[in-house]
């Protein structure tokens, strides 16, 4: 029988239209998501990465239908589920749950943990009463809380501590696919290990696969089994993760990574940084040909007639540049 990846996203497109103007209306499209193809596998952590507003989160809604995307598929263990109805889509949205990257932003500031945690059990019928009550404070155990913080508010917790009360309400519905959008950037650098490393014993603990947002590229190299690179909505390169961050092929990606800061300063000097030159174009106009064009040291004028196909330039490495 053919083995299915979790996730499988299809030329998945997502774009917001903008009106302007009143009387003369002139309509454009931001492709914040445009025609990326990825898959995820049971089990692993895909990073993606890339500079901000490249698309990420956008991707991360699309897939898991917070958005309804423009264009492409998304299929979730072999299911098609991109254009379900929401009863149709009502078992998915327990399967796959957010992580947000602004745990205050996104709790509730008027409801204590315990109903923060208990809000989607009651939400999928999970269950009630003395069981709903025990089955709260073992998610709270889960995730390093105790008892004493059930009925606490969210402004009385750490940034670490609200993300942990995020962490447990995602596990709530017994999810198997977790879309973590820099769940760590809001964190102390110190609280940011104690996270991850939970998130990591969770993965173990309870077989959950991962798509994992951040602008730190060594956390992502830490946690990620595969990464992709994404620039103005475009997915540029994928790999597994060593081979990403030691024979990466795309030139974005190369630059990128070399603006990793290094803490010793000759070896910094001797990593051969690329500066990144020009602005990032607006996704409202992208270009024609290769999106990176008016940035790459390496254009040469096909880059700015055809966009590079997506092609594997070696077992499971993935580029989509002309040189390649
Ligand atoms: N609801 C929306 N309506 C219109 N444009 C949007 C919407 N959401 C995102 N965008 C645009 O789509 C592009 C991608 O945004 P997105 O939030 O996915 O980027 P990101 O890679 O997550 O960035 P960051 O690293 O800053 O979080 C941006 O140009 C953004 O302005
Ligand atoms: S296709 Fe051309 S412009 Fe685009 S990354 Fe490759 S060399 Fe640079
Ligand atoms: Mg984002």
């Amino acid at each position: 029988m053919e083995q299915h990846h979790l996730i499988e996203a299809e030329n998945l497109s997502m774009y917001f239209k903008k009106v302007k103007g009143v009387v003369k209306q002139k309509i454009s499209y931001v492709k914040a998501v445009d025609n990326v193809s990825f898959f995820i596998d049971k089990g692993e952590t895909f990073g993606l990465v890339g500079e901000s507003g490249c698309g990420k989160t956008t991707t991360g809604r699309a897939i898991s239908r917070l958005y309804e995307p423009t264009g492409g598929s998304v299929r979730y263990d072999g299911a098609d589920i991109t254009h379900l109805n929401a009863k149709e889509f009502m078992p998915y949205r327990k399967k796959i749950q957010m992580i947000f990257q602004d745990p205050y932003a996104s709790l509730n500031p008027r409801m204590t943990v315990a109903d923060i945690v208990g809000e989607p059990l009651d939400i999928h019928h999970i269950c009630s009463g003395k069981q709903r009550e025990e089955y709260i404070l073992e998610l709270l155990r889960r995730v390093g809380l105790n008892k004493d913080h059930a009925s606490r508010y969210p402004h009385e917790f750490s940034g670490g501590q609200r993300q942990r009360v995020g962490i447990a309400r995602a596990l709530a519905v017994n999810p198997e696919f977790i879309i973590c959008d820099e769940p760590i950037s809001a964190l102390d650098v110190s609280i940011q290990a104690q996270v991850i490393n939970m998130l990591e014993d969770l993965q173990e603990e309870l077989g959950l696969t991962y798509l994992f947002v951040a602008h730190d590229l060594s956390m992502v190299r830490h946690i990620s089994d595969r990464v992709g690179v994404m620039y103005l909505g475009s997915l540029v390169e994928i790999a597994e993760t060593e081979e990403l961050y030691n024979h990466n092929q795309h030139p974005y990606t190369k630059a990128l990574l070399s603006a990793i800061p290094i803490a010793d300063p000759v070896l910094s000097r001797q990593s051969g940084q690329i500066l990144l030159e020009g602005d990032v174009p607006s996704p409202l106009n992208s270009p024609a040909g290769c999106k990176f064009a008016s940035r790459c040291p390496y254009a040469k004028n096909e880059c700015r007639d055809r966009a590079p196909e997506f092609k594997e330039a070696a077992r499971g490495h993935f580029v989509a540049c002309h040189l390649v």
